[in-house]
Formats: C-alpha cells, sequence, structure tokens
C-alpha cells in the first residue's frame, strides 16, 4: 500500500528528518535561557508545537520510505518503531509544556531529547551500517597486522566497482551488503555470501562465475562482469582469509 505512493514521499524523509533534529535542539537551547529570561517560556511551548507537526510529519514520510527501499528488515524495524514512538513524543511533549505546567513541560523535553537520539542513532544504523565507526569496512586502511586484510586494496576496488551500488549502504538488494567484509560473511536472503578460507563455496563467488546471460549472474544486467583477473583477486583474498 505505502509502497504505492510517489517516492518523492519517502525521499522527503531524508530532508524532513533535520527538523525536528533542529527544533529540538532550539528548545533545549531556549528552555536554558529561560531559566535567565522568563518571558521567553512563551516561545519554547511554540517551538514545541512546531516540532510535534516536524516530527509527525517525518515519521509519516519515514513510513512511506521504509515501504519503498531496500533496506536490511531487522534495523529497520528498530528505527521504524523508535520513529514513530518520537513522533509521539514530541507531541506529547508539546501537551504536557501547553497544558500541564513547567515540571512536566520540561519532563517531557528530556523525553523528547533521549527519544529523538535513540531513533536519530537507529536511522544511521540503517542507512551506514553499525560499521560506520569500525575498521571492519571495505573502505578502511588494511589493519597493520591483521592478516584477513592482506590485499584488501584490490578486492575492495572490484567489490565497490561492480557490487556496492546494489549491496551496499543505500541499496541491500536480496538483502545482502557487500561494503563490509563481516556483511559480506554474514550473507543475505540466502545465507552466506563469502566463506573465509573456502571461495568457491560461498553465494557471491556462484554469482559471480555463472554465465552473464543466468537469471542469478551478478552483476545482473547488461552490466559488464567481473573479469578473469578480478576474479583472481578475489579467490586469493578470500580463500587467505580467516588464516
Ligand atoms: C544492479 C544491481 C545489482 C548489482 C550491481 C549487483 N547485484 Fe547482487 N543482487 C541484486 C538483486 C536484485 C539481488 C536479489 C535477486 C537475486 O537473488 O538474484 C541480488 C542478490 C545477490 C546475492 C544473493 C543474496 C542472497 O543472499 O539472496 C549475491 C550473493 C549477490 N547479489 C552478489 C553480488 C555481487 C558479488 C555483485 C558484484 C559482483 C553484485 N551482486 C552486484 C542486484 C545487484
Amino acid at each position: 500500500m505505502l509502497s504505492m505512493l510517489p517516492p518523492a514521499l519517502g525521499n522527503a524523509h531524508l530532508l524532513l528528518l533535520h527538523l525536528p533534529i533542529g527544533l529540538m535542539v532550539a528548545a533545549v537551547l531556549l528552555e536554558i535561557w529561560t531559566w535567565r529570561d522568563a518571558a521567553a517560556r512563551p516561545l519554547v511551548e511554540k517551538l514545541l508545537a512546531v516540532n510535534a507537526v516536524a516530527a509527525l510529519l517525518t515519521a509519516g514520510a519515514g513510513l512511506v520510505l521504509a515501504a519503498q527501499g531496500d533496506y536490511p528488515e531487522e534495523a529497520l524495524n528498530w528505527h521504524r518503531w523508535a520513529g514513530v514512538a518520537c513522533a509521539l513524543v514530541a507531541t506529547l511533549a508539546w501537551w504536557l509544556r501547553a497544558r500541564k505546567g513547567l515540571t512536566a513541560g520540561r519532563v517531557g523535553l528530556v523525553a523528547l531529547v533521549v527519544a529523538t537520539v535513540l531513533a536519530g542513532h537507529l536511522g544511521s544504523v540503517l542507512t551506514h551500517g553499525p560499521g560506520l565507526f569500525s575498521r571492519s569496512a571495505w573502505t578502511s586502511d588494511p589493519g597493520a597486522g591483521d592478516a584477513a586484510w592482506a590485499g584488501v586494496g584490490e578486492v575492495h576496488a572490484v567489490i565497490a566497482k561492480h557490487c556496492v551500488e546494489c549491496h551496499g549502504p543505500t541499496k541491500q538488494k536480496g538483502r545482502l551488503r557487500l561494503d563490509t567484509v563481516a556483511a559480506a560473511v554474514r550473507g543475505g536472503r540466502a545465507g552466506a555470501a563469502l566463506v573465509p578460507g573456502e571461495a568457491e563455496a560461498g553465494e557471491l563467488w556462484r554469482r559471480i562465475t555463472l554465465p552473464r546471460a543466468h537469471r542469478d549472474a551478478m552483476p545482473p544486467g547488461e552490466r559488464e562482469g567481473v573479469s578473469s583477473a578480478e576474479r583472481a583477486e578475489l579467490v586469493a583474498w578470500i580463500n587467505g582469509l580467516g588464516r
């Protein structure tokens, strides 16, 4: 159902989400300011009202994007429900401030900060992966003394060139990411894509060595296949993994 709506509506989430974050920060700063200048208090309430609307719109667009995008399911669910909760907390924070007085309003504001940080964090895990700050990304430097990273520079180039467009941070076709070694080993719908030490055992290898016309061949369609020199690099690297 939601996936039938225009993609622009889902993509709006990525733009809108900055609004409630900015408004939340503004409301907190202004609230601190009101400790010295009580005249600014009504403004906090207005900010929270605008924030509630922005959060509800963001969550709505997010639900559309979730139905349209190809995101890993578990990470998506966490962010989806944190986002919906965040929109509800934003509405509650405004209501507490407007109807229940200053103390209740401050409690609401704290809850809003927690909900926004949590939903934002889970959202970043969704788009960047948990490996964002770890070294286990294809894009990171091979760790010194880490045998698993031997030759990863060239391997990274092969995967980045042929695969990451559809199996990376933005799209996860077949629920598979190939932008980190850990994600490749974890695999996708069909299980592990990489079996360390056994190049020919993994689904990744099967797919890149299929006849180009085969429907399972990767990369699919008219795209240029992985050359035999590139395959040789992959084999040597996968066979060296875990040794
Ligand atoms: C144009 C987009 C696209 C590109 C580029 C692409 N893939 Fe895929 N891949 C898909 C789609 C769509 C699926 C899911 C359908 C299927 O299983 O065939 C998939 C599925 C897979 C799977 C099975 C995942 C699972 O567990 O079901 C593997 C393994 C895979 N791709 C490996 C690769 C490798 C390796 C490359 C680079 C050499 C690559 N893909 C490039 C679109 C792409």
